[in-house]
């Protein structure tokens, strides 16, 4: 398959890799910054631009792995393409490319990804959703040599998981970040937390969260928790989400 990848991020940097590398020809990237455009197709021996209106017009997929704020502009320089045109974001409708474009579809791939870090593509889902069975088939189709977890999906779905996906991955990353800055401020060291967080997300593999949880709130150590708190008085935005999570926490186990 010939393909066209319009943006050069974590999401465009893996697909691009992930297809190449099972044999499909990316014939062009396209990305704003031309040194990210050049950067990426150097890796997959593409050609490259930074201009909409120089896209090749022959490709059969243009994959838009662009900010999702941009992916409706994006779709607006590839009306005249004969290709099917997918976006690969969680929570944008197929609307906004299928009112521009004949031949649209999604092709969102569930993991966080991040354009430094290398990835196992084998496991990670890949929601399908097109207008047509046969563009769902091709989708499918090209998914399956990537990844062996390949679903179809339609919008409402996928932005549900996406939903979900931004409070386990996105959130969670987030409150590692505030654990670290905690410990920064104590001049203690990430490492020491590390085996925390692996073997609370290792949990979960075999285990429900619900069944696995811990901690002062589930347990209703009030006094700990008032420790806690009074050790956030100076830092009051940690203060808050401390008390929501613990209120949180507790609604749920009661
Ligand atoms: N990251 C994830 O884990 C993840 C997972 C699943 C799906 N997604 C989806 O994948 C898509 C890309 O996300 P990402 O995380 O890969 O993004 P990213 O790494 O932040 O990269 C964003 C890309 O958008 C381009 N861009 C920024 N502004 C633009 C504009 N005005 N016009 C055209 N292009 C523009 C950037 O180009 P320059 O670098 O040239 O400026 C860059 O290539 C999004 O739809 C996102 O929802 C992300």
């Amino acid at each position: 398959m010939k393909i066209v990848i319009l943006g050069s991020g974590n999401v465009a940097t893996h697909l691009a890799k992930s297809l190449y590398e099972k044999g499909d020809e990316i014939v062009q990237v396209f990305s704003p910054n031309l040194e990210n455009a050049k950067l990426l197709a150097d890796k997959i021996g593409s050609r490259f631009t930074n201009h909409l209106n120089q896209v090749n017009h022959d490709a059969d997929l243009y994959i838009i792995a662009v900010k999702d704020d941009a992916i409706e502009a994006v779709a607006k320089g590839l009306t005249n393409v004969n290709g099917l045109v997918v976006h690969t974001s969680g929570t944008t409708d197929l609307k906004i490319l299928s009112t521009l474009i004949k031949h649209s579809g999604v092709f969102y791939p569930l993991q966080t990804f991040s354009k430094d870090k290398d990835i196992v593509f084998d496991e990670i889902p890949i929601c399908i959703e097109a207008a047509s069975e046969i563009q769902v088939n091709i989708l499918t189709k090209l998914a399956k040599k990537i990844s062996n977890q390949v679903y179809h999906l339609d919008g409402e779905k996928r932005k549900v998981l996406h939903l979900a996906a931004v409070f386990a991955g996105n959130f969670s990353n987030h409150l590692y970040t505030l654990a670290n800055q905690i410990l920064k401020e104590n001049n203690l060291d990430f490492n020491i937390i590390r085996p925390l967080i692996a073997e609370t997300a290792d949990k979960v593999k075999k285990n429900l969260p619900e069944n696995v949880q811990t901690g002062p709130a589930l347990r209703d150590d009030e006094s700990t928790i008032n420790k806690h708190l009074s050790m956030l008085t100076d830092l009051p935005e940690l203060q808050k989400i401390y008390q929501t999570l613990s209120n949180s926490i507790k609604i749920t186990h009661k």
